[in-house]
């Protein structure tokens, strides 16, 4: 989640800087892992490499000097940084992220026909500022979900608050006043590229209110409950990833009409949505099952999927690091498959998340897993002291 959220603000922000400086292409480039990562590319046209080195890089050399940059009709040598992208243009502007810590990074305005002044490099180094502050909150944001896990919670919803405030609610400005700026200017032509200009930017925002939306709660939930909201996540894995997906409710003598409270809802809908992303990401399983079932007063949720596993100890070891990272009294509640230790593979958020959401609804996590014999990730929810939910949505208890 955090990783797409943190790309889908940076894509959102280029998009911003470029409708701001009528570009042809705005470019941010992080520095990761000592390397160069072009993280978002709006605009006409496509970069060539999206990776580059520091070390012997026009662009990395760039990187290095740190400091705002403005080329019209560059000569050979001049910009070579453009070449190296593959990127053709006219003029370009760079401003420096001021990011804190070791990797920074740049944003960078094209245009094909006309030169940057002195006001545009101010307005590019502005929108650098802002989406360097939102991009440290967002970081702060998910390291603190980790940490601090209720406490961090409620700071994201006024992070989204604001988000929705500063960001959506200014978007639609600058959208309203070139729209009325066209309208004043008598010209039909300014007024027709101003309306096209205008759909996009709306549709931009209308996704990034989307994006807000579902981050807080998934519609289908409200609308479907909670079965049919799991088939729609299982339904989609199939069309998207060719998995062979199951899924199987056993709440209670009602059925698949038992609703659950909504807070248990979300949880089992999060925690079977990440497992489903991680089996489609990593697995290379041929198919995955998803049970939900009510046992003994215990709700429990189960996917599991027949791919290729990874060794105990691994990722697994590394999420219950950063479990125990958040929380150094909680027990760790792997079950691992064999063997201890060995393995490679990185651990990401999704574990922990995972692990964060049980325990914030008083359930446990599970992953079982060994190599070549796929994977199960069980949630495990005592039902005592919930509210209990009847199939018409009414509170009974
Ligand atoms: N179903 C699975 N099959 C095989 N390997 C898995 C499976 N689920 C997780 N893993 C392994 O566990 C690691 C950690 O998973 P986790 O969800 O914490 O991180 P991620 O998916 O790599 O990144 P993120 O979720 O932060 O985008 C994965 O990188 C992968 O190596
Ligand atoms: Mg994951």
């Amino acid at each position: 989640m955090s990783r797409s959220a943190e790309r889908w603000l940076i894509e959102l922000m280029a998009d911003r800087a470029r409708t701001a400086l009528d570009a042809a292409m705005v470019l941010v480039v992080l520095k990761e892992r000592g390397e160069l990562h072009v993280a978002a590319a709006s605009g006409r046209g496509h970069v060539r490499a999206s990776v580059l080195p520091i070390e012997g890089s026009a662009l990395g050399a760039l990187y290095e000097a740190g400091r705002p940059v403005s080329v019209d009709r560059p000569l050979p040598g001049q910009a070579d940084w453009l070449t190296e992208l593959g990127i053709e243009g006219h003029a370009a502007v760079v401003a420096p992220l001021p990011i804190d810590g070791p990797d920074g990074g740049m944003i960078m305005a094209v245009r094909s026909d006309a030169a940057f002044g002195d006001q545009d490099a101010t307005t590019l180094a502005a929108h650098g500022a802002r989406l360097t502050r939102q991009l440290m909150a967002e970081r702060n944001a998910e390291l603190e979900r980790l940490r601090y896990g209720a406490q961090a919670r409620e700071r994201e919803r006024e992070r989204w608050a604001r988000e929705l405030h500063d960001d959506t609610v200014q978007g639609l400005g600058v959208l309203r006043m070139q729209l009325a700026n066209a309208r004043d200017s008598g010209d039909t032509q300014r007024l027709r590229a101003a309306v096209e200009e205008a759909l996009a930017g709306l549709e931009r925002e209308v996704q990034g209110i989307r994006h807000l939306i579902t981050e807080l709660r998934p519609a289908a939930l409200d609308d479907l409950g909670l079965a049919a909201a799991l088939q729609a996540l299982a339904r989609r894995a199939q069309a998207v990833y060719g998995l062979q997906a199951h899924t199987e409710f056993h709440l209670g003598p009602d059925g698949e009409q038992r609703r659950l409270d909504p807070e248990l809802e979300t949880t089992i809908y999060r925690v079977v949505q990440e497992a489903l992303t991680n089996v489609s990401r990593h697995a290379q399983a041929s198919s995955v099952h998803i049970v939900v079932a009510e046992t003994d007063g215990t709700i429990t949720a189960a996917v599991t999927d027949d791919g290729r596993g990874f060794p105990a100890g691994a990722p697994v070891q590394a999420a219950a690091d950063r479990a125990a990272l958040a929380d150094p009294t909680a027990d760790g509640q792997v079950e691992s498959g064999e063997a201890a230790g060995g393995g490679n593979a990185p651990g990401g958020f999704g574990m922990p998340g995972m692990r964060e959401r049980a325990e914030l609804v008083g359930g446990t996590l599970q992953i079982a897993s060994a190599p070549g014999q796929g994977t199960t990730i069980r949630l495990a929810v005592p039902l005592a002291g919930r509210p209990h939910f009847a199939a018409d949505g009414s509170v009974t208890a």
